[in-house]
């Protein structure tokens, strides 16, 4: 929650004074809302609705999207004239532990949202007593909500991307006072900004450098100078260890901006170090709770016209530790923006920005944004199950604590429901419903018909009227079906009976219904109650179908995985230490642990236990192990199992006998790589990324492509390794920053920086440096003292026209020259600067299956019969792409 007194101990009213001040300034009135803002004023009257004097946003009452709660005003006293409306009303919820809004935004499942909660007390209730209550999301915490005194307004943001169509809002009674709300507002994001690994922002601060609090307020510190309606909050000075301001507002009036679309207002202002010093260092309050991680984004623009012997270029570090490899030039009238793109330890050594050697200006900051990693640990219920369960809620006017998601979390499930299990994979699906004994009136719904994994159905004992619907036989998996006690007319649907009889469906029903089946219909079988030799032959044909399925699983696996017979599967600690007798040998370091070698039965393995200082959380793990051996295909290295005991966490990988590919590349390697065994590991190892960027659904982005994390394996087949990994877990060095995590020096996209996210066409940037590895025979960043990169050597020869002094001279020439000018052009155009121009995985692929085709027919033209390792290509042999 959004409160000044965590950083300055001033008065919470005091912001939010200046805040208002800046609304009643704005003369902006704008009855249109900008397609897709949702902007909901709490406790006002059902229907009623009014469009922000100050903002011109568009409001409406929040009664269609809750059914509990109170409205209530605020006390009159607090009711000044700059006061905004929102605040004048609010919803309170005296009764119930968690009372929930549900929303349902137009652009639904997939889109980013801003979402913002605002609280003000205002003494609605007389007890002079602002409250402490929790706040979720979804079925995830939030934050918790605490209002230091009556008059203060404090508000609340979580940036979310919908896992599903449904939102919920919940607050949550801590015994602390009544909860109440005064406004929720969602706007919606470009989905390309504030990307994250996994899970939500929760914003911790969002400051704009350089202007003071008047000055702020002059302008507009929100929509529409935001187009996505951010708060920009003036930085105190407490914050900074050694401020002072510069300020070019005349000759910034314009700023192309990138797609974080940060204000012009707050970009034309920044601070810079007192005196021209070398550093200057942002700091804040303790973190609200150790364990958090975070996000930070800095926006930078050049302020100032720079005379031709000036320049301005600094390093940044968080923690110390350096966010980007180069030094940050700012841009006049633009905007770049520097992030973590994976959470961060909080900043509590804060921010350095130091000058670099070369520059004559100090360093500045336009803005900052810090954001808490929130991880989402549960899914939401299925959509079409929630749509059901809704329908039904409202036919019927159920209340009971039906509110919020029907599944998750577990304390909240909806009393009467069961569902499937919430394993973190597949969303929870509702599997049984029971509505006896709830003086239900009228027809059975037919929303029922789309709860189409339910098993049981308990209807009975209420005032249903109607025909029995046949749809209830559609339902493939309800095996008992409750309707006794209710006023159903007509006949039974004929199937429904079939089902019974079959021993299929526990059906009980009113005789009364059953007779006038036989009547009409001459009808034998009258199942009141299946019997119990029906209920046992279900139970033995279920389990018979289900020993079935096993079986032919268990089949396809063994094929499809070839070597390892073993299934994948969680280890237990002891296991590790037997797999690897007692992890008697080290293969490897690096990668966020140590690699041991070890037997899972005769299939020898790879154990990399990680570092615990590398690892984010259990759950986390858990998620991305799972999904990594989901993932199968023959140029990436198969997972074997993990293990998740404690603090013990580790993944089993398949053995890859030759290790990794740099030093089969190195001077040191006396074997030297062919031609054509070059050229079938690189179409083995960009088969594997095609399959993560287009076999994988949503793709798999490496993040790490390198000749370290290509294996080979004892026929020198090539894999890839460590995909998806760095998702979850932070550096090998111990360092938790960005573009460590996200890219090795020397492979890194250089659009990462003007973008602040990697791509399927990072890979393939990547990619490029390693094939010009595996033709140059040079390492990428050469380590020398003139450090030149492998893309301006090779640059630089091609120049020259002259292929055979980029090809490793270690090959004696024996290559078709033809085919090495296509496999480094091809490379160049992957390590293309603008990722536009890059080809796709799926063009490299094809382009070095016709150049590895050539040469294989070369050599077999030449007749020569050099013993050949390589397996000779066969581009059918591939699993194909398995959807996930
Ligand atoms: C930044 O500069 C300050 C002042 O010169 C220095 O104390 C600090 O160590 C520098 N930070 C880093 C990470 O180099
Ligand atoms: C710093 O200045 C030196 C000498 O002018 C130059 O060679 C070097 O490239 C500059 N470094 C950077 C990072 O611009
Ligand atoms: C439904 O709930 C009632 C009352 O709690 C219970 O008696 C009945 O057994 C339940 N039905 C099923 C199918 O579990």
């Amino acid at each position: 929650m959004k409160t000044l007194n965590r950083r300055t101990g001033m008065p919470n009213c005091f912001l939010f004074a200046l805040i208002l001040g800046a609304f009643a300034l704005a003369v902006v009135v704008d009855a249109q809302d900008p397609s897709g803002f949702i902007s909901i004023d709490c406790g006002i009257s059902e229907d009623s609705s009014y469009t922000d004097e100050t903002t011109g946003i568009h409001y409406i009452s929040d009664a269609a999207f809750i059914d509990t709660g109170v409205s209530r005003t605020i006390s009159p006293e607090f009711n000044t004239g700059s006061l905004q409306q929102q605040f004048l009303n609010v919803r309170s919820f005296p009764e119930g532990p968690r009372n929930c809004y549900t929303l349902r935004p137009a652009n639904g499942t997939g889109s980013k949202y801003l979402i913002r909660a605002w609280f003000m007390y205002g003494n609605y209730d007389n007890q002079n007593n602002p409250p402490t209550f929790d706040l979720h999301f979804g079925v995830d915490f939030w934050d918790t909500i605490s209002l230091l005194d009556t008059a203060s307004i404090g508000w609340t943001e979580i940036i979310h991307v919908l896992s599903s169509d449904y939102v919920y809002l919940c607050l949550l009674d801590k015994q602390l006072g009544t909860p109440f709300i005064s406004a929720i507002e969602l706007r919606p994001l470009n989905n390309s900004v504030y990307e994250t690994t996994d899970g939500s922002l929760v914003m911790f601060d969002r400051l704009d450098y350089g202007s003071t609090p008047s000055e702020l307020a002059s302008t507009s510190n929100r929509f529409k100078d935001d187009p996505y309606d951010r708060i920009w909050n003036p930085t105190p000075n407490s914050l900074m260890s050694n401020p002072s301001k510069i300020r070019n507002l005349s000759t910034m009036n314009s700023v192309t901006s990138n797609t974080f679309k940060v204000p012009l207002a707050v970009m034309s202002t920044a601070t810079t170090s007192q005196n021209g010093s070398e550093s200057l260092n942002l700091k804040w309050g303790p973190p609200i709770n150790s364990s958090d991680q975070y996000y930070v984004y800095l926006h930078f623009a050049e302020v100032e016209v720079l005379q031709p012997n000036q320049s301005r270029e600094f390093d940044v570090f968080i923690n110390g530790i350096s966010l980007f490899n180069e030094p940050i030039v700012p841009d006049y009238n633009w905007t770049h923006t520097l992030a973590t793109n994976s959470p961060v330890p909080f900043p509590e050594f804060g921010i350095a920005i130091n000058k670099t050697k070369n520059s004559t200006l100090p360093p500045i900051i336009n803005a900052m944004e810090i954001y808490i990693a929130r991880p989402i640990t549960q899914l939401q219920t299925d959509d079409i199950d929630v749509s059901a369960i809704l329908g039904i809620k409202s036919t019927y006017g159920v209340k009971r604590n039906w509110q919020g998601d029907p599944c998750a979390p577990e304390a909240f499930l909806w009393v009467g429901l069961t569902c499937s299990n919430n394993d973190g994979f597949n969303p929870p699906r509702i599997t049984s419903l029971n509505l006896s004994s709830n003086e239900l009136i009228g027809e059975i719904s037919p929303n029922i018909s789309n709860l189409m994994v339910i098993q049981s159905l308990d209807l009975s004992n209420n005032k249903l009227t109607g025909q029995v619907p046949s749809f209830l036989s559609q339902l493939a998996y309800l095996t008992v079906l409750k309707l006794k006690g209710n006023n159903f007319t007509g006949s039974v649907p004929e199937s429904l009976l079939e089902k019974s009889k079959n021993g299929l469906l526990l059906l009980s029903i009113d005789a009364t219904l059953a007779t006038e089946n036989t009547n009409h219909q001459n009808k034998v079988v009258i199942p009141v109650v299946a019997s119990v030799t029906a209920l046992f032959g279900l139970f033995i044909a279920i389990g018979f179908v289900l020993w079935i399925i096993e079986k032919r699983k268990r089949v396809v696996r063994k094929q499809k995985e070839g070597s390892f017979d073993v299934r994948n599967r969680e280890f237990t600690y002891s296991e590790v230490m037997s797999i690897t007798n007692n992890f008697e040998r080290i293969i490897g370091k690096g990668g966020f642990g140590t690699v041991y070698h070890g037997y899972v039965g005769d299939s020898q393995v790879a154990v990399k236990m990680l570092s615990s200082s590398s690892f984010q959380g259990y759950k986390e793990f858990q998620t991305e192990a799972k999904l990594l051996m989901s993932v199968h295909h023959k140029s990436l290295t198969s997972l074997v199992g993990y293990c998740n005991e404690g603090t013990h966490m580790g993944i089993i990988y398949e053995y890859m006998a030759n290790g990794d590919l740099e030093k089969h590349l190195s001077d040191k390697n006396q074997n030297v790589l062919s031609w054509e065994e070059r050229l079938q590991i690189a179409t083995d190892a960009a088969q594997g990324l095609e399959y993560l960027h287009h076999g994988c659904k949503p793709p798999i982005i490496h993040r790490d492509v390198k000749s370290t994390n290509i294996l080979l394996n004892e026929k020198f087949q090539a894999k890839l390794a460590d995909f998806g990994l760095s998702r979850v877990f932070t550096t090998e060095s111990g360092t938790h920053v960005s573009t460590i995590v996200a890219g090795t020096p020397g492979y890194l996209d250089p659009e990462y920086f003007s973008s602040n996210r990697l791509t399927e066409k990072s890979d393939v940037y990547s990619f490029g440096i390693v094939i010009l590895e595996l033709i140059t025979g040079q390492p990428a960043t050469s380590k020398s003292p003139g450090k030149t990169h492998i893309i301006q050597w090779v640059s630089s020869m091609l120049a020259n026209g002259d292929v055979k002094s980029i090809v490793d001279p270690k090959l004696e020439e024996d290559y078709d020259v033809n085919s090495a000018w296509k496999v480094v052009e091809l490379a160049m155009a992957c390590a293309s600067r603008a990722s536009t121009r890059r080809p796709t995985m799926n063009n490299v692929v094809m382009e070095l299956k016709e150049c590895l085709a050539t040469e294989v027919a070369r050599h077999e033209s030449d007749q020569s019969d050099d013993s050949i390792r390589m397996i000779p290509m066969n581009s059918e042999s591939g699993v194909s792409p398995m959807a996930r």
